[in-house]
């Protein structure tokens, strides 16, 4: 199965597993949601069900929360955990300083609940997630459905004044009708291009009503686990200054693999 995966797949499956290394007996540990976050909770699974791996998990997501219990995982509520040691999660995009962009799976509020709640984050991203400044990927933003269109405008003509190179400001769709998060919230995706000043657009933007949350991560993300697609990996730690270098080899397991080959 796994001869099947492209260089891209790979490369976030090697990116989950070695993160899943940082994962120890009786954690309490907050589990991401979107593709890569996906082969992290099947890596945990397999922990959990060949090595009795004992662990809490906290989803993000109901996706996450189905995959994470069809793994074996135990999951609990944050309240119920009320702080986790380590969530690991993805993103759409990382910089130098590990600053993200998330939110293009609809997850934001909650994942970065959940990893503002946790002793470190770790990020588990292939290499083409990488820029030297944010902004490429389109900025989510859940915004409650009350007014929803006031709120795009209100965003728009706060974005006259800030440092971007692009403003559409579009709702996010799924099919015809505006895409609704577990909160029951909507997506508003702006195309900025290129963010000029991360850390304010995230501080302005949480300002406007009717803004709930923002997919920037600043200062949230202590480690980026870098998957390449023929099996390297680095771990860049950004307090302590360090990046290690490994390389996974990928084994045939059709356990990891069994919810894809339904
Ligand atoms: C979901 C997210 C995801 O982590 C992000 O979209 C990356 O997804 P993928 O691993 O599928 O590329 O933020 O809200």
């Amino acid at each position: 199965m796994s001869g099947e995966l492209s260089p891209i797949d790979k490369a976030k499956f090697v990116a989950a597993k070695r993160a899943v290394d940082f994962v120890e007996d009786g954690m309490r540990v907050g589990l991401g949601t979107g593709s890569t976050a996906a082969w992290m909770v099947r890596c945990l699974g397999e922990l959990v069900r060949e090595e009795g791996l004992k662990i809490k998990g906290v989803p993000t997501s109901t996706r996450t929360a189905q995959l994470a219990r069809d793994c074996g995982i135990q999951v609990v509520s944050l309240d119920e955990a009320k702080w986790l040691d380590l969530t690991i999660d993805g993103a759409d995009e990382f910089d130098g300083d590990l600053n993200l962009i998330k939110g293009g799976g609809g997850a934001l509020l909650q994942e970065k609940i959940v990893a503002t709640a946790s002793d470190q984050m770790i990020v588990i991203a292939d290499v083409g997630k990488e820029v030297e400044r944010l902004g490429a990927f389109p900025l989510p933003i859940e915004v409650i459905p009350f007014g929803w269109q006031t709120t795009k405008t209100l965003v728009e003509e706060m974005l006259i004044s800030m440092d971007v190179l692009g403003r559409d400001v579009t709702l996010r769709m799924n099919g015809e009708r505006p895409f609704v998060t577990d909160e029951g919230n909507h997506i508003l995706d702006l195309h900025l291009n290129r963010i000029g000043n991360a850390r304010q657009m995230a501080m302005v933007l949480n300002q406007i009503p009717g803004v709930v949350e923002n997919g920037l991560f600043i200062d949230i993300c202590d480690i980026v686990v870098v998957g390449f697609g023929d099996g390297r990996v680095e771990v860049r730690d950004i307090n302590e200054g360090t990046v290690e270098k490994d390389r996974l080899d990928f084994v045939e397991n059709d356990n990891l693999f069994s919810d894809l080959m339904e």
